[in-house]
């Protein structure tokens, strides 16, 4: 985005889709990330659902709730100096209809400091993104593979294939025409994903959907490598976190059953 000490905000988002700059978000859940992140000139940090898999150790994001995301958005908001905070909303606490929505909303900016929401979803939800927006409050929406979804979609599967490319191009439609600020593409062909940029005005950020999108998120255990066992296709590995990690553990303990830790340089003297 144009300024890189200026603090995001969505009309950077907007700014950024007009002049082809490209925009960068990942996830994070944790101060210390969420400053890496921030200093490193990522424009928006999304504390996602994704904590119920990467932090808490669920087997999916279904069982992840606004208490637990709570704290962790807290933390992120409050880490950064410019990049953009969106919380995501959990499963179950937005469905219901543009009233609880709203509450959920409510509570992840009153409480923690975020900028904006996200909440999965294309005409299913637009009642619930306007209904958001109009009380003030951004809102990021989420297409094609919806994690929240995966037990209808069949598992984690590319979404908007062959004739199924309609039913997200009347997604994406719906969730700009109720106000979204950005939408998320999520495991979507990339020409699929192309056709949609074109068509909308607002930015489309892709995960899994290939180049042609105005932006790219990451879920950040998987781009850096800390992520066990297998990682999606679409994701590009930048570092080797987990072998890195291991390294440094493994040393440490032969350290101190050696006897080489600590040395004098790590002691207080009387
Ligand atoms: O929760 C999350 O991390 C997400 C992204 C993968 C889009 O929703």
């Amino acid at each position: 985005m144009a300024d890189p000490r200026a603090k995001v905000r969505t009309r950077h988002f907007q700014q950024a889709k007009e002049s082809g700059i490209r925009i960068t978000g990942l996830t994070s859940y944790d101060v210390q990330t969420a400053e890496i992140f921030d200093q490193a000139g990522i424009d928006f940090l999304l504390v996602g659902d994704s904590a119920g898999n990467v932090v808490l150790g669920y087997e999916s994001t279904v069982p992840v709730t606004v208490d637990e995301l709570i704290p962790l958005t807290r933390a992120v908001a409050h880490a950064v100096r410019r990049a953009f905070v969106i919380a995501d909303l959990p499963f179950g606490t937005y469905e219901l209809g543009p009233d609880q929505a709203l509450t959920t909303a409510f509570r992840f900016m009153k409480e923690t400091g975020s900028h904006a929401v996200k909440l999965e979803g294309g005409r299913r939800s637009a009642r619930q993104i306007e209904r958001i927006v109009s009380a003030g409050i951004p809102v990021m929406a989420h297409i094609g593979f919806t994690p929240q979804s995966e037990h209808r979609l069949g598992g984690h599967r590319v979404q908007g294939r062959g004739a199924d490319a309609e039913e997200l191009i009347a997604d994406a439609q719906a969730v700009e025409d109720a106000g979204a600020f950005a939408v998320v593409l999520e495991m979507v062909p990339s020409g699929v994903a192309k056709q949609v940029t074109e068509l909308l005005s607002i930015p489309t950020i892709g995960v899994g959907a290939g180049p042609h999108v105005d932006g790219q998120l990451m879920v950040w255990t998987d781009f850096a490598g800390l992520t066990a066992g297998r990682i999606p296709k679409f994701v590009k590995r930048y570092a080797d976190l987990r072998a890195t990690l291991t390294d440094a553990v493994e040393a440490f303990r032969e350290d101190v059953a050696e006897g080489r830790y600590p040395s004098a340089e790590h002691e207080y003297t009387d």
